[in-house]
C-alpha cells in the first residue's frame, strides 16, 4: 500500500526524538543566568521537548536553529553556553535589558550563526578580534546597535564573512578607525549603519569597492579629511549620511553624479566649503538635500529644480548668496520642507514657490530677502509653519490680510461659518521684529485673541497703538519698540501691565509707562536708538498653534519636526 509506504518512510528518516540533551542543556544554562526572564522558564522545562518552547525554532530534525526572544524584558547576562548551539543560525534578543559583555564564541569563532540581533540592550566591553583559525564565516546580518560597546571596532573578521549583508552598529561608544575590509570578501553588502559613536581618523576607505552598498550612515563621529574619490565609486548608494563630523573639502560635481541611485545626502554639520554642483541636478532619485552648518557658497544651483522628486532641502547656516529666484518651485512639487535661514540670499520670495503645495515649513529668516508675500501663499495648503524675520520685507497691512486669508485645514475643533475666524484667531505668535514694515498697526490685530506674543519692533510704523489692543488678554509678551508710533498708550487692559522697554524709541507716544504726560507740550526728542534699527536681526515666527496640537511654539521646536 502506497500509503502506508510513505509514513513508512517518513517515520524513518524523521524519528519523533525531540532535541537533543545538549542543546537542551545550553538553553536551560542561557535562562539560568538571566535575572528577570518574564515567563520564560514557565514555557522552558526540563523533560518537554525543547523544540517546543517558546521562542525556540527547530529544523526538521530537531535541531535548534533560531532563538527569538525580542522584547520580553529580559534582564542579565547572555551566557557563553549559547555558543554551544552548534546549529543556532539566528538569535534575536533584541529590545530587552541584557547587560555584561556579548560573549565572544557566539560571533567572533568559528560559529554557525548568521542573523544576530541584540540591538537595544545594555551590553557593554568590547568585542574581540576572530581566532586565527577562523577560516570562513557565515554571518549575514550583525545589529548591535544602541548598546554600550566601547573599543575599537573589529576589523578582520569581516575578511571572512563572504555572504556579510548588514551591520548596524550605531548608537554604542566605539572609537578608533572604521575598518577598511567590509567588501573584500563580500560582495553582498548594503547596509553600514556607524552613527553615533566615537570613531575618528579619515572618511572610510575601501568603501569604493561595495558594489552593492545602499545604505551608509557614519553620522555624529568624529572623522575628519574628505570624501574620497574611491567612494564614489559604491554607485549603487541610496542613503549617503554624514552628519556632524568634521569632514571638509568640496562636493565634486563629477564624483556626484556617478550616484544616480542617491535618495538621501546627508552632510550637514561638517567643514564644507564650495559650491553645490550643477551636476546635482541629476540625481532624479533625490528626495532629502541637508548640506546645513557647512561653509558652502555661492549661488544656489539652478539645475536643483531638476530633483523634482525633492521633498526636503535644508541649506541653513552656510553663506550661500544670490537670488532664490534661480531655483524653479515649479518643478518642485513634492517640497514639504525648505530651510534657507541664516545665509545671504537676495531678491524677493519666487512666486514659483507658492505653487509647491506640499510645503509644510518654509524658513527663510536672516537672508536679504525682500519685498511682499503674495496672496497665492493661500494656495498652501499644508503650511503649518512659515518664518521670514531679519529680511527686509514690508507692508504689515498686505502680509496680515493674506495670512488671514490663508485657509489651512480648520480643527475639526469648527463650522464653516467660523472658519476664517477661527483660522485668525488660531495665530498664537506674531514676531515681525526688523523688517521694513510701514504703516498703522491694523485694529484687526485685536480679533487675534489667543496670540500671546506680539512683537513688531523696529519697523516704521506710524499712528497710534490702537486701543482695541488692550483686549489680548493671553498677551505675555508685547513690543513696539523702535517704530514712530504717537499718542497715548491704551491705559487699562493687558497693554498697561508691559514696561517701558516695550514703547521705547517712539518719541511721540505719551503715557503713564513712558513717564511722559499726554497733551504736554514737551518737544518729543530724538530717539538716538532708531537709526540701529535694520542691524538687529532677530526671527520672524508665525505659528499657528492648534493646527499642530502643541501650547506656544517656538522657532527651534516646531522646525525640529521638520527639518530634524
Ligand atoms: C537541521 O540542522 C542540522 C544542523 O545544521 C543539519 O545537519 C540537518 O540536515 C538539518 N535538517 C534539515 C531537515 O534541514
Ligand atoms: C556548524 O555547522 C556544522 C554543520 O551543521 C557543524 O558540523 C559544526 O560543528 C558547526 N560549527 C559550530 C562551531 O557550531
Ligand atoms: C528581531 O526582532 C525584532 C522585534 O520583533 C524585529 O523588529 C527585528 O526585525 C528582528 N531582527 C531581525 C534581524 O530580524
Ligand atoms: C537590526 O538590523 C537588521 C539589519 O539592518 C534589521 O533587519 C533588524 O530589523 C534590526 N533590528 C531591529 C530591532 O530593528
Ligand atoms: C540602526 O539601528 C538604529 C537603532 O539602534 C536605527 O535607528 C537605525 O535606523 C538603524 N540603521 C539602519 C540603517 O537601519
Ligand atoms: C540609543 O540607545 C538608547 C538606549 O538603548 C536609546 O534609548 C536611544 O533611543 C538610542 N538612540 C538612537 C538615536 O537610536
Ligand atoms: C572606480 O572603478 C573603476 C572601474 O569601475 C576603476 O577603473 C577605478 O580605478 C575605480 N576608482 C577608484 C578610485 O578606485
Ligand atoms: C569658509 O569659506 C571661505 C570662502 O568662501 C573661506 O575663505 C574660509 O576660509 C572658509 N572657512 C573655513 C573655516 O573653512
Ligand atoms: C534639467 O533637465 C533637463 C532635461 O532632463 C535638461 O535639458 C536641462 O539642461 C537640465 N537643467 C539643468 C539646469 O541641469
Ligand atoms: C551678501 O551678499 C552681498 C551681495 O549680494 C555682499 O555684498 C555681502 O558682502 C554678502 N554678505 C556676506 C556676509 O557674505
Ligand atoms: C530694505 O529695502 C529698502 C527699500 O525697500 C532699501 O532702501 C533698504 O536699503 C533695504 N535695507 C536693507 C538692509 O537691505
Ligand atoms: C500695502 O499693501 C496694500 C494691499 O496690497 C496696499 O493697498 C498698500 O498700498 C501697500 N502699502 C505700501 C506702503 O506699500
Amino acid at each position: 500500500m502506497p500509503f502506508f509506504g510513505i509514513v513508512l518512510l517518513l517515520a524513518m528518516a524523521y524519528p519523533a526524538t525531540s532535541c537533543n540533551e545538549q542543546e537542551k542543556s545550553s538553553l536551560l544554562q542561557f535562562l539560568t543566568e538571566l535575572s528577570h526572564e518574564d515567563g520564560v522558564a514557565m514555557s522552558w522545562q526540563d523533560g518537554t521537548d525543547c523544540c517546543k518552547w517558546e521562542g525556540i525554532t527547530c529544523n526538521e530534525s530537531e535541531a535548534v536553529i533560531e532563538i527569538s526572544l525580542a522584547s520580553r524584558s529580559l534582564e542579565g547576562s547572555i551566557s557563553p553556553s549559547l555558543s554551544k548551539l552548534n546549529d543556532l543560525l539566528r538569535l534575536n534578543l533584541s529590545y530587552n535589558s541584557l547587560s555584561g559583555s556579548l560573549p565572544s564564541g557566539l560571533i567572533m569563532s568559528s560559529g554557525n550563526i548568521t542573523v544576530l540581533d541584540v540591538s537595544f540592550n545594555r551590553l557593554s566591553g568590547n568585542l574581540q578580534e576572530p581566532l586565527l583559525s577562523i577560516t570562513e564565516h557565515p554571518l549575514q546580518v550583525l545589529n548591535i546597535s544602541s548598546n554600550m560597546f566601547t573599543g575599537e571596532f573589529p576589523s578582520t573578521i569581516w575578511e571572512k564573512t563572504r555572504n556579510l549583508i548588514a551591520i548596524n552598529a550605531s548608537n554604542n561608544s566605539f572609537q578608533g578607525c572604521i575598518p577598511s575590509c567590509f567588501c573584500i570578501s563580500s560582495s553582498s553588502f548594503s547596509v553600514l549603519d556607524l552613527s553615533f559613536n566615537q570613531f575618528s581618523g579619515s572618511f572610510p576607505a575601501g568603501l569604493g569597492k561595495c558594489s552593492e552598498l545602499r545604505i551608509v550612515k557614519d553620522g555624529h563621529n568624529r572623522l575628519s579629511g574628505s570624501l574620497s574619490e574611491e567612494f564614489f565609486n559604491a554607485t549603487s548608494l541610496e542613503h549617503l549620511c554624514f552628519p556632524n563630523n568634521g569632514l571638509h573639502g568640496l562636493l565634486n560635481g563629477a564624483h556626484i553624479l556617478k550616484l544616480r541611485n542617491l535618495a538621501n545626502l546627508d552632510l550637514g554639520g561638517n567643514m564644507l566649503n564650495g559650491k553645490i554642483p550643477e551636476s546635482i541636478g541629476q540625481l532624479k532619485r533625490l528626495l532629502e538635500l541637508h548640506l546645513n552648518n557647512n561653509n558652502m557658497s555661492g549661488e544656489l544651483p539652478s539645475a536643483l529644480s531638476n530633483c523634482t522628486n525633492i521633498i526636503m532641502i535644508d541649506l541653513k547656516s552656510n553663506n550661500f548668496s544670490g537670488k532664490l529666484q534661480k531655483i524653479n518651485f515649479f518643478n518642485l512639487p513634492n517640497l514639504q520642507a525648505l530651510d534657507l535661514l541664516y545665509n545671504n540670499l537676495t531678491g524677493t520670495i519666487p512666486e514659483s514657490i507658492y505653487s509647491c503645495n506640499n510645503l509644510i515649513a518654509l524658513r527663510l529668516s536672516s537672508n536679504n530677502l525682500h519685498g511682499q508675500l503674495s496672496p497665492r501663499i493661500s494656495n498652501l495648503k499644508s503650511l503649518v509653519f512659515i518664518s521670514l524675520g531679519a529680511n527686509n520685507f514690508t507692508n504689515i497691512t498686505n502680509t496680515l490680510h493674506i495670512l488671514k486669508d490663508c485657509r489651512n485645514p480648520p480643527p475639526y475643533l469648527s463650522g464653516p461659518a467660523s472658519r476664517e475666524i477661527v483660522q485668525l484667531k488660531s495665530l498664537q505668535k506674531l514676531i515681525f521684529s526688523f523688517n521694513g514694515l510701514s504703516g498703522e498697526i491694523p485694529q484687526q490685530l485685536s480679533k487675534l485673541t489667543n496670540l500671546q506674543v506680539l512683537d513688531l519692533s523696529s519697523n516704521h510704523l506710524t499712528g497710534a497703538i490702537p486701543s482695541a489692543l488692550s483686549n489680548l488678554h493671553f498677551l505675555s509678551e508685547f513690543n513696539v519698540s523702535h517704530n514712530d508710533l504717537e499718542g497715548p498708550i491704551p491705559s487699562g487692559g493687558q497693554l498697561s501691565t508691559f514696561p517701558s522697554s516695550s514703547f521705547d524709541g517712539n518719541p511721540k507716544l505719551c503715557g503713564i509707562i513712558v513717564a511722559k504726560l499726554c497733551g504736554s507740550v514737551e518737544a518729543p526728542t530724538v530717539s538716538v536708538l532708531s537709526t540701529e534699527k535694520m542691524d538687529k536681526r532677530i526671527a520672524l515666527v508665525i505659528a499657528f498653534g492648534p493646527f499642530f496640537g502643541v501650547g506656544v511654539l517656538y522657532d527651534q521646536i516646531v522646525l525640529s519636526r521638520y527639518f530634524g
